[in-house]
């Protein structure tokens, strides 16, 4: 294992370690014992990663003097809610878990931001592990203290930022993930290669059949890199006031999508057919080389990230399911684009026609 990278929260003067590397249970017992050995232990999963690791974990964990138990919870984004917020936090008092606990998320994005949101909240805030096993929570949501649930009025509307004490993010959990969760993960990684990383952008090309098979050092590679550049952007903006906004590029399409399909779409392929319409509006409306938009789509099509075509939806739903965004001024929505290969620009106003231009409607 590598050192940890360290996340600097200038507003606490915190330090918090990231851990990336091959088989971290022990270690992550190790440092539990040393950071909170008189802490209460406990973990929360959904049904499907616990069907396949709790009883690995259970035995490392038992190795903490104070481990008391693994919780879980049914799979999937439609947990992401109250009612599994409030049994998880009913689960949690009726086995005393008081202020001297120590909470472990351990799953993909769902589990990290509900069980997030539960740590955040119980006795207002008790300590948090991430243990994200998805490459999307690996790369991405593990990473930066935002925490929450969903509303039936849109997704993430209810949470918080809070930070966790430490992240252990094991590339060998990404073995068992479902190829299409892998490839879903894989938008994010594009993502970081086009707004930050333009050398990423070649190693993906050069690595497409390590990468579809999972060898282990080039995830480890990917993964290590990713959570560096999330951690360069969370440092200067933590709250999102601005700069953050740069981690929404092909979002504001890609959330439409989601959206206007059901969540039915999976946020992966959502966003790759997200970031080939904003690649397009760069091009369009800030000469963003022509040749630069066509390689990262071949990249897309290279990891089945295949275009969703917008144009089949209408595109006045498209257009107001934008509009409906949080970030849409006077009936005007604002991409995060790129001028060129490193600079970005941030809540450019898109007009309606250069949109649909864009999408091909
Ligand atoms: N907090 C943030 O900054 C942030 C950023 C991006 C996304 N998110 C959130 O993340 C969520 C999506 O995350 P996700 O894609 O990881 O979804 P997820 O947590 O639902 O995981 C996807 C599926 O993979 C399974 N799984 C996870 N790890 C596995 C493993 N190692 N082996 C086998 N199966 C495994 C899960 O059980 C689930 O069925 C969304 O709710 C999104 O809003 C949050």
């Amino acid at each position: 294992m590598k050192n940890p990278l360290y996340i600097r929260i200038k507003s606490q003067e915190r330090h918090i370690p990231v851990y990336v590397g091959k088989g971290l249970e022990k270690q992550l017992v190790h440092w539990l014992n040393e950071i909170y050995p008189q802490h209460a232990v406990f973990a929360i999963m959904d049904d499907h990663v616990y069907s396949i690791y709790a009883q690995r974990v259970r035995d490392h964990l038992l190795a903490h003097p104070g481990f008391k138990k693994i919780l879980k919870f049914p799979a999937g984004e439609f947990s992401k809610n109250r009612r599994t917020k409030s049994v998880l936090e009913d689960q949690l008092l009726s086995a005393r878990a008081g202020r001297d606990t120590v909470l472990l998320a351990m799953g993909g994005g769902v589990t990290g931001d509900l069980a997030g949101f539960v740590a955040a909240t119980l006795h207002r805030g008790i300590p948090l592990i991430h243990v994200p096993t998805s490459l999307l929570a690996q790369v991405d949501s593990s990473i930066g203290g935002k925490v929450g649930i969903n509303h039936q009025q849109g997704k993430n509307l209810i949470g918080a930022f809070y930070q966790p004490a430490a992240v252990f993010s094991d590339i060998r959990y990404l073995r068992t993930l479902p190829r299409d969760e892998f490839i879903n993960g894989l938008a994010e990684v594009i993502k970081y290669a086009v707004i930050l990383e333009p050398s990423l952008i070649d190693f993906l090309e050069n690595h497409r059949e390590r990468i579809l098979a999972r060898e282990e050092d080039t995830l480890l590679e990917i993964v290590s890199l990713c959570v560096s550049l999330k951690i360069r952007v969370v440092e200067k903006d933590e709250k999102e006031a601005g700069y953050r906004s740069i981690l929404n590029f092909g979002h504001t399409v890609g959330h439409a999508i989601e959206k206007l399909t059901d969540y039915r779409t999976k946020h992966g392929m959502a966003v790759a057919t997200g970031m080939r319409v904003a690649l397009k509006l760069s091009h369009q409306l800030l000469g963003y080389p022509f040749s630069q938009v066509q390689r990262i789509c071949r990249l897309l099509d290279g990891f089945e990230l295949r275009e969703i075509q917008v144009h089949s939806l209408q595109f006045h739903e498209l257009w107001n399911a934008i509009l409906s965004d949080k970030k849409a001024r006077q009936q005007t929505p604002r991409f995060t684009l790129m001028r060129s290969l490193k600079e970005p620009a941030l809540f450019y106003p898109v007009k309606q026609e250069e949109l649909k231009y864009a999408v091909g409607g």
